[in-house]
């Protein structure tokens, strides 16, 4: 693709190549050298037609005017189920001797925590949510996690940095941390997370975040197999354990067990399909860049372990890499590639993102995503 991903430019071109697409340009006739607007040759490839949907939790790419829907707050009962059914404490998992209702899973404001004794108290804006946020608060347990392994649709906040942290919040409150998509509505909570937040409970959160493990960690399976995959929100549920469908160049990140039994049990983590020789082409290119070797993809100067450690786990402002969710390193390469993720840090980011290839960032995250 032919673009600066500056975000200006960036958005520019997106906004004529999609006027065009839609024929929003009716002022003239066919020429006749001209292909005919209807001709396949005459329409301009989708800007972000490289993108990796999977990734997003999406299954189409973005039109202009997109927006996302905002999401909800406090207890979010199912009207599909009796209401009664709902507050009844009959949810357990193994090993705990907690008792929760259905309710207290979909509660927004107040995560639920089946294993006190195996993290240090959690500070009130983890298990709660900010408190200027009132009745609309939304506790980051909820969505990363007690353990902070979070979910492919958001972020493994585990083991941060406190410093990379807080500068996240940063980027989230200013604007220049967004999401390529603009129809994914956990970004712009999470934006309305990092306005409403005090540095007190920014650096309570980031420093009980930094002290977890986010265990167990993501097991990673290479196979040209999935199994079917149904989107229930941004995120992939396997509809079957079994591998029937083919995995040609895409990783299928789902629940480590029955969707059903989960309850949210900090013990059950993710796995993660990724394509059949996708981890030593990832190794390759990570290693072809340390060793100082010159590839188009990769130029010596931009080595992953030059900025990110030796072994990947962060250097400086550089955060860990390993071990963490493929969905979620994907979309962030592709997101400092769009410019979406555009914060002061973010500047040694771009021009390595921009190089990549969407095949080589799905490589390399099968690849980090498997180291220890
Ligand atoms: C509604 C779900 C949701 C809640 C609640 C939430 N977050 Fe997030 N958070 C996200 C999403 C989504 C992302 C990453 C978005 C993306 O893919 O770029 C994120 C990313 C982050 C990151 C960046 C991680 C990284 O590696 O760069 C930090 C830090 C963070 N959140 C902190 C918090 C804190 C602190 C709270 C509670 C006060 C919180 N979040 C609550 C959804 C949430
Ligand atoms: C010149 C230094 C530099 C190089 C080279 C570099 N990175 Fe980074 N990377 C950073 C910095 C700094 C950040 C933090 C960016 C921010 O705060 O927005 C980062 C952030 C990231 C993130 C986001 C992590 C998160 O928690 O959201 C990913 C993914 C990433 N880098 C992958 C890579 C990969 C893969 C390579 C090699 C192909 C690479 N980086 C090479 C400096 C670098």
């Amino acid at each position: 693709m032919k673009i600066m991903w500056r975000a200006p430019t960036f958005v520019f071109l997106l906004i004529g190549a999609w006027t065009y697409v839609q024929g929003g340009d009716t002022s003239t006739q066919p020429q006749p050298d001209a292909p005919s607007p209807a001709h396949p040759a005459a329409r301009a490839p989708h800007p972000l037609a490289d993108m990796p949907l999977w990734a997003y939790g999406i299954a189409t790419l973005p039109q202009p005017g997109d927006t996302a829907k905002p999401q909800g707050w406090g207890r979010q009962f199912n009207p599909a189920i009796d209401h009664d059914e709902q507050l009844k404490p009959v949810l357990h998992v193994a090993g705990s001797s907690r008792t929760y209702a259905r309710i207290d899973l979909s509660d927004w404001a107040n995560a639920v925590d089946w294993f006190p004794d195996e993290h240090v108290p959690m500070p009130d804006v983890v298990q709660h949510g900010s408190a200027a946020l009132g009745e609309k608060k939304r506790a980051c347990a909820i969505c990363h996690r007690v353990n902070g392994g979070g979910r492919p649709e958001n972020a493994p906040v585990a083991g941060l940095p406190v410093e990379y942290f807080l500068h996240q919040l940063e980027d989230f409150r200013s604007g220049r941390r967004r999401s390529t998509d603009p129809r994914k509505p956990n970004v712009p909570t999470m934006i309305g997370i990092a306005q409403a937040i005090s540095p007190d409970e920014a650096r309570a959160a980031a420093e009980y975040y930094a002290a977890q493990s986010g265990a167990p960690r993501i097991r990673i399976i290479e196979s040209d197999r999935a199994p079917p995959l149904r989107l229930h929100g941004n995120l992939f549920v396997a509809t079957s354990n079994e591998r029937t469908e083919p995995l040609p160049d895409r990783i299928a990140e789902v629940l480590d067990g029955e969707h059903e039994q989960f309850n949210d049990n900090p013990h059950v983590g993710y796995i993660a399909y990724v394509p059949l020789g996708s981890i030593e082409r990832g190794r390759a290119l990570v290693a072809a860049s340390s060793a100082g070797a010159q590839t188009a993809a990769l130029p010596a100067a931009q080595s992953c372990t030059a900025c990110h450690g030796a072994d990947l786990h962060g250097l400086g402002p550089a955060p860990p890499l390993a071990g963490r969710s493929p969905s979620y390193l994907v979309r962030q390469l592709y997101d400092f590639k769009t410019g979406a993720r555009d914060g002061s840090l973010a500047l040694p980011m771009k021009p390595v993102a921009s190089r990549l290839s969407t095949q080589q960032m799905t490589d390399i995250a099968a690849y980090i995503a498997s180291l220890p």
